[in-house]
């Protein structure tokens, strides 16, 4: 026998932390998706004032009544109906998903998962014994899934399939007639929804398209403060779901899974929704201006092709350099001192792009994409 589990040495260190790591002080970074704002002030005053009074103990496993409430609250523009019963706190969407893969997934079940993709989605199912089977997201369809491609992988071990939108990598956005097509084929399929929305409130063209109120209660949607409240550190997200049984599971679940989550955060992160609920906006309305510098200048590039995203904060481009692959053109873009993640570092697909996240200031992203013009030139003649 050896010393560790199969569960551990299954998982592997996910490519952007790769690069990440390798990567000096003086790079421009595209790397990681993390924005580069601070929290409202309001978020940080009432966690010291939260701590000062004595909200320094376990909660509730589900997290502060108050809270939950004021989370259900703010769905119900989706989905009429829901109250504290409906959500769980959870120590950030991180937590969330682990979560719902060790609630939702018996050893030897399939989850369909979109690719390219999140780095967790593949290890956190093989941490529950699940078994991935991915489905494309190609750029050729705004990397939006064919229910044709779902349908062709879809077996009778398949208990759940993971939407992202808006995603992480590609940006890619929803319709209303895309999610009722993909809420269609998980209905055919009496499969589990979990949508990760974390990116629900850094929409730039439209509103957000949700799959919770859509008329399927199979569905748990995975929510985190980090992006949207600019609190990546606070480790603090949400499951929300309208099936009363399963989050019962859920709740049971997270008790093992951590207890509970930060009392004193949970009562920050409740003033901050009561006190500075459009602090999301004015973030959006920035990532928006980033948005659209980052896909003007890629797309005067040679070699690239970019879509223009309708959310979150990255851009997934295309990137042809002939003889070249992703990692080869990321290590060259390193050297020349800007930091992104090579494609393939989301999966197979993910090859011949480029992820930018676009969480600098505008003047950053100008001089990080004269050096990317400077790279490509060179390297294409
Ligand atoms: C699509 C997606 N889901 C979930 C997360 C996890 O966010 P956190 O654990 O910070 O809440 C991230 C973070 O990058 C993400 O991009």
């Amino acid at each position: 026998m050896g010393d560790f589990s199969e569960r551990a040495l299954g998982i592997q260190p996910t490519g952007v932390r790769k690069m990440f790591d390798l990567a000096g002080d003086d790079v421009i970074s595209f790397g990681l998706g993390e924005p580069d704002f601070q929290p409202p002030p309001i978020a940080i005053e009432a966690f010291h004032q939260a701590m000062l009074d004595g909200k320094n103990k376990y909660t509730t496993t589900a997290g502060l009544p108050a809270l939950r409430t004021k989370i259900a609250e703010s769905w119900a523009s989706y989905q009429s109906g829901l109250d504290e019963s409906n959500v769980c706190i959870t120590m950030s969407g991180t937590n969330a998903l682990l979560n719902l893969f060790l609630t939702l997934v018996n050893p030897g079940d399939n989850v369909l998962l979109p690719e390219p993709y999140f780095p967790l989605y593949g290890p956190d199912v093989s941490i529950a014994g699940g078994t991935a089977t991915y489905y494309p997201c190609q750029f050729e369809n705004e990397f939006i899934p064919l229910v044709s491609d779902l349908e062709a992988r879809v077996d009778e071990r398949t208990v759940a399939i993971l939407y992202n939108f808006p995603s992480n990598p590609t940006g890619g956005t929803l319709d209303l007639q895309q999610r009722d097509e993909l809420l269609a084929f998980a209905k055919k399929h009496n499969l589990w929804i979990i949508s990760d929305e974390v990116y629900d409130r850094i929409v730039f063209d439209g509103p957000h398209v949700s799959f919770m109120g859509a008329g399927y209660d199979r569905v748990l949607v995975v929510n985190s403060f980090s992006k949207t409240f600019a609190m990546t550190g606070w480790r603090m997200g949400y499951i929300i779901s309208e099936h009363a049984e399963a989050m019962q599971q859920v709740i049971k679940m997270q008790y093992y899974i951590a207890a509970c989550s930060n009392d004193a955060m949970q009562h920050a992160i409740l003033a901050t929704m009561e006190h500075a609920s459009d602090y999301p906006d004015h973030i959006a309305a920035e990532f928006k201006a980033r948005r659209d510098l980052i896909v003007s200048r890629l797309n005067a590039m040679k070699g690239v092709e970019c879509h223009k995203p309708q959310g979150a904060i990255y851009v997934f481009p295309k990137v042809t350099v002939p003889g070249m692959d992703s990692q080869a053109l990321a290590m060259a873009l390193l050297k020349d001192g800007v930091l992104c993640s090579p494609g393939s570092a989301f999966g197979p697909s993910g090859e011949g792009h480029l992820r930018f996240a676009y969480t600098i200031s505008q003047e950053d992203i100008s001089r990080g994409m004269d050096k990317v013009e400077a790279t490509l030139n060179r390297l294409l003649g």
